[in-house]
């Protein structure tokens, strides 16, 4: 394995490679399974496999969040290693931002909900990190996972627009045995708070067994509430939206893909998580 910090050193070590056989995961570090589980897909699914580890300060919203940003180099290499990727790329932000980026991104409704309404400007931030890294990366397939779930679909519109576009390949939410959604902010979670955390997928679940006897905006009630009664715990949004449009659904038999999205406040980390309804 390769780990290179500057684009010169990432086109070099890919110098003699087809880019059609190169797979790419883009990810911010403090690795753990989840990250681990997308190396492992574009591994079987591509023949040399590239990392990126950069937290991308344009799609911090919140400068404290940033600053909280777990960081463990040396363990992420150490991961990375024995998941079998072929290089690394780590660059700082001077490499990536060696002018501040002011390109603006137009996504229509897609960013102008769940995340993209509580965290102003935090898409537009990832589609700038994520076109760059395309380009300099150039791979054939990239992995996402559908944690992130609207991220998805902001980067599937973001490759529309340009020349080289890679596959995006969503990837299914690995989960802690409590059901918990693994996420690099779950070690900022008190003990307390990590304890409460189950209940947002718990919830979820339950909403999806009331699908027979409530309607969507009842289930989206249902959920809140039963995260909220749990006084660690505040949900931000629940929002049950079509999976290709993430726009809101009235009847269940209005998409064929329904998807229910939150955020929520658990103390001074922001979790989020999604269960599919259709
Ligand atoms: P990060 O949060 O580090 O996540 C990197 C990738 O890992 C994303 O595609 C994310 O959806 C995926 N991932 C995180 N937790 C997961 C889980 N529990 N199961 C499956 N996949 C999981 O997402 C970002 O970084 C950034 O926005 C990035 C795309 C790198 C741009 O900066």
């Amino acid at each position: 394995m390769k780990t290179v910090r500057t684009r010169a050193e990432l086109e070099q070590s890919l110098g003699g490679v087809d880019r059609k056989r190169v797979g790419f995961v883009p990810t911010m570090g403090a690795l753990h399974a989840g990250h681990l589980s997308l190396v492992k897909r574009a591994k079987e699914e591509c023949g040399t496999v590239v990392v990126s580890v950069f937290v991308n300060p344009t799609q911090f919203n919140d400068p404290k969040d940033l600053e909280n940003y777990p960081r463990d180099e040396k363990r992420d290499l150490e991961l990375l290693g024995e998941a079998g990727a072929d290089v690394v790329f780590m660059p700082g932000v001077a490499e990536m931002y060696p002018e501040p980026d002011t390109r603006v991104f137009e996504f229509g409704e897609l960013d102008k909900v769940m995340e993209g309404a509580t965290r102003p400007g935090h898409f537009n931030g990832v589609a700038q990190v994520v076109s760059k890294l395309f380009a300099m990366v150039r791979p054939a397939k990239a992995f996402f996972g559908e944690k992130d779930f609207q991220q998805i679909a902001i980067v599937k519109a973001m490759v529309e627009g340009l020349d080289e576009k890679p596959e995006i390949v969503p990837c299914p939410i690995v989960r802690e045995a409590d059901g918990l959604a693994m996420s690099s902010r779950n070690t900022l979670l008190t003990p307390e708070h990590r304890a409460a955390a189950p209940k947002i997928y718990k919830a979820m679940s339950e909403g999806v067994g009331k699908m027979g006897e409530m309607t969507p905006a009842e289930v989206e009630r249902f959920v809140m509430d039963t995260i909220n009664s749990e006084p660690l715990l505040e949900v931000i949004y629940f929002k049950i939206v079509d999976a290709l449009t993430l726009k809101p659904v009235e009847n269940w038999a209005d998409s064929v893909a329904i998807q229910g999205c939150a955020a929520v406040r658990a103390g001074e980390v922001r979790l989020i998580d999604n269960i599919r309804f259709v």
